[in-house]
């Protein structure tokens, strides 16, 4: 008898993830057989659980809030993309029994912007809002564009400076508060804060968005959410939620664990279409 590949998203809460419904997708498309749930776990049990999916034969999952640093510390090896964000969203059973730990988030985000939306990132002005863990997943993957400047803004000042420092190397990052933004405008605007969740927006000028402009929001939602009804405010050339970007690091991780590369636009469509219905 051969059982079926299983595959899982821990996370807490999980009721509402849109993870199961995007592999199961993925897997019709590509004719993989394979299970995918949802588990509701939160962060104190995560390693029994983790530990328990993998020995009962389960081949991968995707960690979503709040335990992507929790399996950041399970993986037994990373991958260098996952080493820079401290933060692991997809493991993956080895052939020689370890677990490897990646992040897909970013190249999500990148992915999403580059090919579906056809922004090019490389020379433009980029400021990312927030310095906490979405922030720092996106850092890299965004550098490797090659913008012309990369700032962070936060409300805790330090918290950004520090997280720009130790990209440095990597390309042209800084480090701000929010009230060093008046005098600057940028070509792309990322919301990586946790503030669209229940319904705020940092201090923003009303210039801070170049003409033609584009917003996005790492965060998803049925309704467009605050930042994004700011753009469309504010005259952007395109205000965007993450719903793309939670699509591309889905098909990463199904590309991780099977080796074939789902085609995403069918199922943003779909799922686009669903909210609006
Ligand atoms: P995540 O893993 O989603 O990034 P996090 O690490 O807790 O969550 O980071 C949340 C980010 O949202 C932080 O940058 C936080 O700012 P502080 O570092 O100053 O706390 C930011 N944030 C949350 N609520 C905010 C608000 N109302 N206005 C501005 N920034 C906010």
């Amino acid at each position: 008898m051969t059982l079926i590949d299983r595959y899982a998203v821990f996370g807490h809460p999980i009721k509402h993830s849109k993870s199961p419904r995007i592999h199961r997708l993925f897997a019709e498309q590509t004719g993989q057989a394979l299970e995918y749930t949802a588990q509701d776990v939160p962060a104190e049990q995560f390693s029994t659980a983790a530990e328990k999916f993998f020995n009962e034969g389960g081949k991968g999952l995707n960690c979503t809030v709040p335990l992507k640093e929790l399996a950041w510390s399970y993986a037994d090896n990373k991958t260098e993309r996952a080493q820079l964000s401290k933060a692991v969203n997809t493991l993956a059973l080895q052939a020689d029994g370890s677990i490897l730990g990646d992040n897909t988030d970013g190249i999500g985000l990148v992915t999403d912007l580059v090919t579906n939306h056809a922004i090019i990132l490389s020379g433009i002005r980029i400021l990312i809002l927030g310095a906490g863990g979405a922030s720092r997943g996106i850092i890299a993957p965004i550098l490797e564009q090659s913008p012309q400047t990369l700032v962070i803004a936060n409300r805790t000042v330090d918290k950004a400076v520090k997280l720009a420092t130790e990209f440095h190397g990597r390309g042209s990052v800084t480090g701000c508060g929010f009230d060093t933004l008046k005098t600057r405008q940028f070509d792309l605007i990322l919301n990586a804060t946790s503030a669209s969740l229940s319904d705020q927006l940092p201090p923003l000028p009303a210039d801070l968005l170049a003409p033609g402009g584009v917003c996005y929001d790492l965060a998803y939602a049925n309704e467009p959410t605050t930042f994004v009804r700011w753009g469309l405010e504010n005259h952007a050339a395109k205000s965007l939620d993450g719903l793309g970007m939670l699509v591309e690091q889905a098909a990463e991780a199904f590309f991780i664990w099977r080796g074939v590369r789902p085609k995403t636009r069918p199922v943003i469509e779909l799922l686009n279409a669903e909210r609006q219905l």
